[in-house]
């Protein structure tokens, strides 16, 4: 299992990192059988398993539920949680006591989106034994204030201000960075700045890192098509087709047959 430190240790080697989001024990069961180096429990399960438009439902009775159970098939793997909507915004007591859940869920780390309002919190995390990822560019919990998922940092205003914020999420003991849709100019130009890793989607290839989700990287959706995304798999035709090979043979009797009887 990769540990903490192995995160520093694989940018100065220039070894990339590969993360994936999981939310549930049977695709943790397959990674945790693969190569894929860390797993994320994104508060985008809110979308992928639940069903919403947005990530803001998430909560961390979600977060910890699904991470538990992540843990259960992948406990070879390093974690990382995601702090869901506000779960950060309660005042240093309650955001602790509420984080504290993701870690006794099984979580080796948390996420947290943002660094305005939350450089605090991160240390204090940190200072409590809770490592911390920053995530910057399209944050998607502040969907509303961003005006959309939109490509972040494109302008020199916004540039200049994800460069700071990623300069103070490091300071703040962050051990790694997600950077989220960012024009890829500007992912460089972070990660040759910072000591820790970042981990790009939609951020182009100087990030030292990429993450994806795992439905989208599987093509189980079949509307979400961002020029980002590569798929790995046909996996809504490939899982529909199977279902109605199934379905095909129930209806003409051919399943069971009287091997597959007692
Ligand atoms: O929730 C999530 O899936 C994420 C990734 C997109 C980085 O935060």
């Amino acid at each position: 299992m990769l540990r903490i430190q192995d995160f520093a240790q694989k940018k100065i080697k220039g070894e990339k990192i590969s993360m994936v989001t999981c939310y549930d024990y049977s695709f943790a069961r397959i990674l945790s059988d693969s190569e894929v180096d860390c797993l994320l429990v994104g508060d985008s399960l809110a979308m992928t398993m639940h069903g919403h438009s947005t990530t803001l439902p998430a909560t961390i009775a979600m977060m910890a539920l699904h991470t538990a159970a992540v843990v259960r098939g992948a406990s070879n793997k390093f974690i990382i949680a995601d702090v869901p909507f506000l779960a950060n915004r309660k005042g240093l007591t309650a955001s602790v006591t509420g984080i504290g859940k993701l870690m006794q869920a099984g979580a080796h780390a948390v996420k947290i989106e943002g660094a305005k309002g939350n450089i605090e919190l991160i240390s204090h995390l940190v200072d409590s034994g809770i490592p911390v990822m920053g995530h910057l560019g399209l944050t998607p919990q502040s969907v509303n204030t961003l005006g959309g998922f939109r490509v972040q940092g494109k302008n020199p205003k916004e540039h200049e201000q994800i460069f700071k914020d990623a300069l103070a999420m490091e300071q703040a003991g962050c051990f790694a960075l997600v950077l989220e849709c960012i024009p890829a100019s500007l992912a460089k130009e972070i990660s040759a700045a910072l000591k820790i890793p970042t981990i790009g989607i939609g951020a182009g290839s100087a990030a030292d890192g990429q993450v994806l989700v795992l439905q989208d990287m599987l093509g189980m959706g079949k509307d979400f098509h961002p020029k980002f995304l590569r798929t790995y798999l046909k996996g809504f035709d490939l899982i529909k087709d199977a279902f109605n090979h199934y379905h095909r043979e129930v209806t003409t009797g051919e399943f069971p047959s009287e091997k597959e009887s007692y």
